[in-house]
């Protein structure tokens, strides 16, 4: 569809197309007639959008930040669901793992071995030792902000604590590596490389995804990839970054019991985190961690 310059801006914001997206839209065609894959039109958050994801994003950092501040050796992850429940319900929001696609509980609790997708367990009782992804999503006026954290629960290993430090650490790369205009594939080339150097594995079953006006969006958001390839990244997206990285091999299985759950094939650790992230003309802002 071709706007005229004095026309409302698709975007949504208001404002005329010659002083809103115009421009966003003539570097985007440029780029594809460079052969480049482009983000769509629904991949770009409105202001509007912008504002009730945020409020989701604030909910959503306040029930991990809750978490971190309660969790304990002897708690059983069962209650952490409790915990996010209530702090999501209380300040308004609904937690979106809760009914999504028959999953029965509010957040996912991922414990040692699961990479991700653990269901919180009124009898699964976090000990000394342990590392805990918990991964919360909360929805504010149908807008969605999605985030993850691992704990150390007590004293926990060298080997556990390096695989949750380096996790992190790829997470941020991957963040660092997001530029407007720049590309999809700078993301997981990042990630990868610092898992790699570590002597880790990527997984490669789950990624990062678009996020805000839904649960999971277009674009997947590899946590591999190869610099300068894949989707252009554009002003206006958000999605998160994700990544799952083992200390053995990068392979999974899925819990057959309950069909949710999944561990690495080998039985060693698995470490996660995850934030939201807006891409921006300047760079990125983070909106939920
Ligand atoms: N929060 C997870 C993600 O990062 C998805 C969980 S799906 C659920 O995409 F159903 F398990 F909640
Ligand atoms: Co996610
Ligand atoms: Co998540």
């Amino acid at each position: 569809m071709v706007l005229s310059k004095n026309s409302p801006c698709w975007c949504g914001s208001g404002k005329k197309y010659k002083h809103c997206h115009q421009e966003w839209d003539n570097t985007v065609n440029v780029l594809k007639l460079q052969g480049k894959k482009v983000p769509t039109h629904d991949m770009i958050k409105s202001e509007e959008d912008l504002k009730w994801i945020r409020k989701a994003a604030k909910i959503n950092t306040g029930a991990l930040d809750l978490v971190a501040e309660k969790i304990h050796p002897g708690m059983t992850t069962g209650e952490i669901d409790k915990l996010v429940y209530d702090y999501t319900v209380q300040h308004g929001g609904i937690p979106a793992p809760l009914g999504y696609e028959g999953f029965p509980r509010s957040c996912c609790t991922s414990v040692n071995d699961e990479v991700c997708h653990g269901i919180p367990d009124d009898e699964r009782v976090l000990e000394e030792g342990d590392i805990v992804n918990v991964d919360c999503t909360t929805i504010f006026h149908g807008h969605y902000a999605d985030a993850s954290r691992m704990f150390c629960i007590g004293r926990v290993s060298e080997d556990a604590k390096r695989l949750v430090d380096v996790t992190k650490e790829c997470m941020e790369a991957g963040i660092a590596a997001v530029r407007p205009w720049g590309h999809l594939g700078d993301i997981g080339a990042a990630i990868q490389e610092l898992a790699h150097k570590n002597g880790y594995s990527v997984v490669v079953d789950y990624g990062g995804h678009g996020v805000g006006n839904d649960f999971h969006e277009d674009p997947f958001v590899y946590h591999v990839g190869i610099k300068g390839q894949g989707m252009i990244l554009a002003p206006g997206m958000v999605f998160t970054i994700e990544p799952m990285i083992n200390e053995g091999d990068y392979r999974l299985y899925i819990d057959a019991d309950n069909g949710w759950t999944s561990y690495t094939e080998d039985g060693k650790l698995s470490a996660q985190w995850e934030n939201t992230i807006l891409v921006t003309d300047k760079g990125i802002e983070k909106l939920a961690w």
